[in-house]
Protein backbone atom coordinates (compact mmCIF):
# COMPACT_ATOMS: atom_id res chain seq x y z
CA UNK A 1 0.00 0.00 0.00
CA UNK A 2 1.40 3.61 -0.97
CA UNK A 3 0.22 6.68 0.14
CA UNK A 4 0.33 9.65 -2.07
CA UNK A 5 0.37 12.65 -0.54
CA UNK A 6 0.07 16.39 -2.00
CA UNK A 7 1.65 19.47 -0.73
CA UNK A 8 3.95 17.11 0.61
CA UNK A 9 6.45 20.19 0.54
CA UNK A 10 4.12 22.52 2.76
CA UNK A 11 3.19 23.20 6.30
CA UNK A 12 0.81 20.51 6.56
CA UNK A 13 1.57 17.68 3.79
CA UNK A 14 5.12 17.69 5.50
CA UNK A 15 3.65 16.98 8.91
CA UNK A 16 1.79 14.23 7.22
CA UNK A 17 4.42 12.38 5.49
CA UNK A 18 6.60 12.50 8.85
CA UNK A 19 3.65 10.50 10.72
CA UNK A 20 3.28 8.09 7.96
CA UNK A 21 6.79 7.76 7.77
CA UNK A 22 6.84 7.24 11.42
CA UNK A 23 3.88 4.98 11.64
CA UNK A 24 5.34 2.94 8.80
CA UNK A 25 3.64 3.65 5.54
CA UNK A 26 5.06 3.88 2.30
CA UNK A 27 4.80 7.18 1.62
CA UNK A 28 5.02 8.63 -1.77
CA UNK A 29 5.81 12.95 -1.55
CA UNK A 30 4.22 15.04 -4.60
CA UNK A 31 6.05 18.05 -5.59
CA UNK A 32 6.79 20.57 -8.68
CA UNK A 33 9.78 21.01 -7.86
CA UNK A 34 12.37 18.36 -6.12
CA UNK A 35 15.80 20.64 -5.92
CA UNK A 36 13.21 22.70 -3.77
CA UNK A 37 11.24 20.84 -1.96
CA UNK A 38 13.66 19.05 0.50
CA UNK A 39 11.44 16.41 1.28
CA UNK A 40 11.31 14.44 4.39
CA UNK A 41 13.57 11.79 4.23
CA UNK A 42 12.39 8.10 3.85
CA UNK A 43 9.56 9.25 1.31
CA UNK A 44 9.44 8.61 -2.29
CA UNK A 45 9.63 11.39 -4.64
CA UNK A 46 6.99 12.11 -7.23
CA UNK A 47 7.33 14.62 -9.35
CA UNK A 48 4.30 16.52 -10.95
CA UNK A 49 1.74 19.79 -10.97
CA UNK A 50 -1.93 18.96 -10.01
CA UNK A 51 -2.59 21.66 -12.23
CA UNK A 52 -1.75 19.36 -15.30
CA UNK A 53 -3.17 16.38 -14.05
CA UNK A 54 -2.47 14.42 -17.50
CA UNK A 55 1.23 13.89 -16.00
CA UNK A 56 0.44 12.37 -12.58
CA UNK A 57 -0.35 8.99 -13.80
CA UNK A 58 3.17 7.88 -12.77
CA UNK A 59 3.05 9.26 -9.16
CA UNK A 60 -0.88 7.79 -8.47
CA UNK A 61 0.54 3.99 -9.79
CA UNK A 62 0.07 1.42 -7.49
CA UNK A 63 -1.47 4.37 -4.63
CA UNK A 64 -4.46 3.12 -2.50
CA UNK A 65 -4.77 6.41 -0.53
CA UNK A 66 -4.31 9.78 -1.56
CA UNK A 67 -4.15 13.05 0.71
CA UNK A 68 -4.94 16.27 -1.48
CA UNK A 69 -4.83 19.70 -1.54
CA UNK A 70 -7.37 21.79 -3.11
CA UNK A 71 -5.40 24.98 -4.42
CA UNK A 72 -3.20 25.87 -7.16
CA UNK A 73 0.30 27.64 -5.30
CA UNK A 74 0.42 28.86 -9.50
CA UNK A 75 -1.75 31.01 -8.93
CA UNK A 76 -3.74 30.81 -5.22
CA UNK A 77 -6.83 29.62 -6.49
CA UNK A 78 -8.88 26.34 -6.06
CA UNK A 79 -7.92 23.87 -8.41
CA UNK A 80 -10.01 23.57 -11.14
CA UNK A 81 -8.37 19.68 -12.19
CA UNK A 82 -10.44 18.20 -10.19
CA UNK A 83 -12.63 15.73 -11.97
CA UNK A 84 -9.43 14.71 -14.06
CA UNK A 85 -7.04 14.51 -10.48
CA UNK A 86 -10.15 12.36 -9.20
CA UNK A 87 -11.22 10.09 -12.61
CA UNK A 88 -7.12 9.31 -12.76
CA UNK A 89 -7.05 8.35 -8.67
CA UNK A 90 -10.32 6.13 -8.95
CA UNK A 91 -8.86 4.45 -12.32
CA UNK A 92 -5.25 3.90 -10.38
CA UNK A 93 -7.07 2.44 -7.68
CA UNK A 94 -7.03 5.07 -4.98
CA UNK A 95 -9.45 3.90 -1.96
CA UNK A 96 -9.33 6.93 0.69
CA UNK A 97 -8.84 10.21 -0.31
CA UNK A 98 -8.62 13.12 2.04
CA UNK A 99 -9.08 16.66 1.49
CA UNK A 100 -7.32 19.89 2.65
CA UNK A 101 -10.22 22.70 2.60
CA UNK A 102 -8.94 25.84 1.17
CA UNK A 103 -11.00 27.90 3.69
CA UNK A 104 -14.38 26.66 1.94
CA UNK A 105 -15.39 23.39 0.05
CA UNK A 106 -15.04 24.06 -3.55
CA UNK A 107 -14.36 22.08 -6.68
CA UNK A 108 -12.10 19.96 -5.91
CA UNK A 109 -14.64 18.50 -3.02
CA UNK A 110 -17.65 18.02 -5.42
CA UNK A 111 -14.99 16.47 -8.04
CA UNK A 112 -13.76 13.87 -5.66
CA UNK A 113 -17.57 12.79 -4.68
CA UNK A 114 -18.78 13.08 -7.59
CA UNK A 115 -16.01 10.45 -8.64
CA UNK A 116 -17.22 8.34 -6.16
CA UNK A 117 -14.13 7.69 -3.63
CA UNK A 118 -14.46 7.72 -0.13
CA UNK A 119 -13.37 11.57 1.28
CA UNK A 120 -13.02 12.37 4.37
CA UNK A 121 -12.97 16.55 4.09
CA UNK A 122 -10.13 18.19 6.75
CA UNK A 123 -11.41 21.93 7.59
CA UNK A 124 -8.17 23.10 9.60
CA UNK A 125 -9.13 26.55 10.93
CA UNK A 126 -6.10 29.33 10.87
CA UNK A 127 -2.71 27.26 10.77
CA UNK A 128 -0.38 28.69 13.35
CA UNK A 129 2.41 29.04 10.92
CA UNK A 130 1.14 31.72 9.99
CA UNK A 131 2.82 33.17 12.62
CA UNK A 132 5.73 33.19 10.52
CA UNK A 133 4.72 36.49 8.56
CA UNK A 134 5.87 38.41 11.89
CA UNK A 135 9.29 37.02 11.53
CA UNK A 136 10.79 40.30 10.24
CA UNK A 137 9.43 42.80 12.22
CA UNK A 138 9.72 41.18 15.45
CA UNK A 139 13.69 40.44 14.80
CA UNK A 140 13.74 43.91 13.84
CA UNK A 141 11.35 45.80 16.05
CA UNK A 142 9.89 43.46 18.41
CA UNK A 143 6.42 44.05 16.96
CA UNK A 144 3.44 42.12 15.25
CA UNK A 145 1.33 44.17 12.95
CA UNK A 146 -1.87 42.79 11.67
CA UNK A 147 -5.31 44.26 11.56
CA UNK A 148 -8.47 43.38 13.64
CA UNK A 149 -6.44 42.52 17.02
CA UNK A 150 -9.35 41.58 19.35
CA UNK A 151 -10.66 39.06 16.61
CA UNK A 152 -10.34 35.34 18.34
CA UNK A 153 -8.59 32.51 16.31
CA UNK A 154 -8.26 28.85 17.62
CA UNK A 155 -5.50 28.30 15.49
CA UNK A 156 -4.40 24.96 14.88
CA UNK A 157 -0.71 23.42 14.88
CA UNK A 158 -0.11 22.33 11.41
CA UNK A 159 1.70 19.07 12.77
CA UNK A 160 -1.48 18.40 14.21
CA UNK A 161 -3.60 18.73 10.90
CA UNK A 162 -0.81 16.48 9.15
CA UNK A 163 -1.52 13.94 12.20
CA UNK A 164 -5.34 13.78 11.88
CA UNK A 165 -4.28 13.37 7.96
CA UNK A 166 -2.38 10.21 8.70
CA UNK A 167 -5.23 8.59 11.00
CA UNK A 168 -8.14 9.18 8.56
CA UNK A 169 -5.81 7.86 5.62
CA UNK A 170 -5.22 5.02 7.37
CA UNK A 171 -7.63 3.95 9.66
CA UNK A 172 -11.24 3.19 8.89
CA UNK A 173 -14.35 4.78 10.04
CA UNK A 174 -13.55 8.74 8.52
CA UNK A 175 -15.59 8.13 5.63
CA UNK A 176 -17.62 11.31 4.53
CA UNK A 177 -16.74 12.87 7.62
CA UNK A 178 -15.85 16.62 7.43
CA UNK A 179 -13.91 17.48 10.64
CA UNK A 180 -13.59 20.69 11.84
CA UNK A 181 -10.09 21.29 12.99
CA UNK A 182 -8.89 23.54 15.79
CA UNK A 183 -6.04 24.45 18.28
CA UNK A 184 -7.22 24.04 21.63
CA UNK A 185 -8.11 27.42 22.48
CA UNK A 186 -9.39 30.96 21.17
CA UNK A 187 -6.69 33.70 21.00
CA UNK A 188 -7.10 37.17 20.53
CA UNK A 189 -3.99 39.05 18.65
CA UNK A 190 -2.10 40.44 21.75
CA UNK A 191 -2.32 37.17 23.28
CA UNK A 192 -0.73 35.79 20.84
CA UNK A 193 2.24 38.19 20.78
CA UNK A 194 2.58 38.05 24.11
CA UNK A 195 2.98 34.21 24.17
CA UNK A 196 5.63 34.23 21.29
CA UNK A 197 7.34 36.83 23.53
CA UNK A 198 7.68 34.89 26.39
CA UNK A 199 9.00 32.12 24.07
CA UNK A 200 11.26 34.38 22.78
CA UNK A 201 12.12 35.83 26.17
CA UNK A 202 11.48 39.82 25.61
CA UNK A 203 8.94 41.44 25.07
CA UNK A 204 7.17 41.45 21.70
CA UNK A 205 4.43 44.40 21.77
CA UNK A 206 0.84 44.08 19.25
CA UNK A 207 0.38 46.96 16.88
CA UNK A 208 -3.13 47.11 14.97
CA UNK A 209 -3.23 47.90 11.50
CA UNK A 210 -6.42 49.95 10.17
CA UNK A 211 -7.73 47.50 7.45
CA UNK A 212 -6.61 49.79 4.56
CA UNK A 213 -2.82 49.34 5.88
CA UNK A 214 -3.89 45.41 5.87
CA UNK A 215 -5.21 45.51 2.33
CA UNK A 216 -1.94 47.67 0.94
CA UNK A 217 0.51 45.53 2.64
CA UNK A 218 -0.94 42.21 1.23
CA UNK A 219 -1.54 43.54 -2.27
CA UNK A 220 2.44 45.17 -2.13
CA UNK A 221 3.16 41.33 -1.32
CA UNK A 222 1.48 40.27 -4.44
CA UNK A 223 -1.76 38.86 -3.20
CA UNK A 224 -4.74 39.17 -5.51
CA UNK A 225 -7.73 40.93 -4.57
CA UNK A 226 -10.09 38.21 -4.58
CA UNK A 227 -7.35 36.68 -2.23
CA UNK A 228 -7.76 39.85 0.10
CA UNK A 229 -10.81 40.44 0.00
CA UNK A 230 -11.36 36.74 1.23
CA UNK A 231 -8.18 37.23 4.22
CA UNK A 232 -9.72 40.78 5.11
CA UNK A 233 -12.84 39.37 5.21
CA UNK A 234 -12.67 36.26 7.51
CA UNK A 235 -10.75 38.15 10.28
CA UNK A 236 -13.01 41.08 10.02
CA UNK A 237 -16.26 39.05 10.80
CA UNK A 238 -15.02 35.40 11.04
CA UNK A 239 -17.60 32.20 10.91
CA UNK A 240 -18.17 30.65 14.36
CA UNK A 241 -16.27 27.62 13.37
CA UNK A 242 -12.83 30.12 13.40
CA UNK A 243 -13.30 31.06 16.98
CA UNK A 244 -15.30 28.01 18.42
CA UNK A 245 -12.62 25.08 19.83
CA UNK A 246 -13.66 21.43 18.93
CA UNK A 247 -12.38 18.54 20.19
CA UNK A 248 -11.94 17.02 16.78
CA UNK A 249 -7.97 16.60 17.21
CA UNK A 250 -8.06 15.09 20.91
CA UNK A 251 -10.39 12.65 19.74
CA UNK A 252 -8.95 11.45 16.51
CA UNK A 253 -5.33 11.33 18.27
CA UNK A 254 -6.20 10.39 21.26
CA UNK A 255 -3.88 13.36 23.24
CA UNK A 256 -4.88 17.19 23.54
CA UNK A 257 -4.36 19.58 20.09
CA UNK A 258 -0.59 21.32 20.15
CA UNK A 259 -0.90 25.14 22.17
CA UNK A 260 0.36 27.97 20.19
CA UNK A 261 3.28 28.35 23.11
CA UNK A 262 4.47 24.73 22.03
CA UNK A 263 4.79 25.88 18.67
CA UNK A 264 6.15 29.35 19.53
CA UNK A 265 8.55 26.74 21.58
CA UNK A 266 9.60 24.76 18.50
CA UNK A 267 9.57 27.97 16.42
CA UNK A 268 11.53 30.06 18.33
CA UNK A 269 14.71 29.99 16.33
CA UNK A 270 13.12 31.28 13.19
CA UNK A 271 12.39 34.73 15.44
CA UNK A 272 15.74 35.16 16.92
N1 LIG B 1 -2.80 29.24 6.36
C1 LIG B 1 -3.98 29.05 6.93
O1 LIG B 1 -4.31 29.63 7.97
C2 LIG B 1 -4.97 28.10 6.29
C3 LIG B 1 -6.15 27.80 6.96
C4 LIG B 1 -7.06 26.89 6.39
C5 LIG B 1 -6.77 26.32 5.18
N2 LIG B 1 -5.61 26.65 4.54
C6 LIG B 1 -5.32 26.02 3.23
O2 LIG B 1 -4.27 25.08 3.38
C7 LIG B 1 -3.63 24.91 2.12
C8 LIG B 1 -2.13 24.99 2.34
O3 LIG B 1 -1.80 26.34 2.50
P1 LIG B 1 -0.37 26.90 2.87
O4 LIG B 1 -0.39 28.34 2.62
O5 LIG B 1 0.03 26.40 4.20
O6 LIG B 1 0.51 26.29 1.76
P2 LIG B 1 1.80 25.43 1.88
O7 LIG B 1 1.44 24.23 2.64
O8 LIG B 1 2.93 26.25 2.25
O9 LIG B 1 1.97 25.07 0.39
C9 LIG B 1 2.14 24.76 -0.69
C10 LIG B 1 2.28 23.23 -1.00
O10 LIG B 1 1.36 22.92 -2.03
C11 LIG B 1 2.06 22.41 -3.14
N3 LIG B 1 1.42 22.86 -4.38
C12 LIG B 1 0.89 24.05 -4.63
N4 LIG B 1 0.39 24.09 -5.88
C13 LIG B 1 0.63 22.87 -6.42
C14 LIG B 1 0.36 22.29 -7.69
N5 LIG B 1 -0.23 22.99 -8.67
N6 LIG B 1 0.71 21.01 -7.90
C15 LIG B 1 1.35 20.29 -6.93
N7 LIG B 1 1.64 20.80 -5.72
C16 LIG B 1 1.29 22.08 -5.46
C17 LIG B 1 3.47 22.93 -3.01
O11 LIG B 1 4.31 22.00 -3.59
P3 LIG B 1 5.67 22.34 -4.39
O12 LIG B 1 5.89 23.82 -4.33
O13 LIG B 1 6.70 21.52 -3.69
O14 LIG B 1 5.36 21.85 -5.77
C18 LIG B 1 3.64 22.96 -1.48
O15 LIG B 1 4.00 21.69 -1.00
C19 LIG B 1 -4.22 25.97 1.20
O16 LIG B 1 -5.23 25.38 0.41
C20 LIG B 1 -4.83 26.96 2.16
O17 LIG B 1 -5.92 27.68 1.58
C21 LIG B 1 -4.70 27.51 5.07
Amino acid sequence: MTILVTGAAGNVGRHAVEELLREGHRVRALTRDPARARLPRGAEVAVGDLAVPDGLAPALEGVTALHLITFDGGDGAALRTGPRIARLAAEGGVRQVTMLWSGEPGPVEKAVAAEGLPWTALQPQEFMSNALNWVDSVRTEGVVREPFGGTLSNMIHEADIGAVAARTLTEDGHTGREYVLTGPEVLDMPQKAAILGRALGRDIRFVELTEQQARERMRQAGASQEAIDHVVGWYADPPKEAYTVTDTVERLLGRPARTFAQWAQENAEAFR
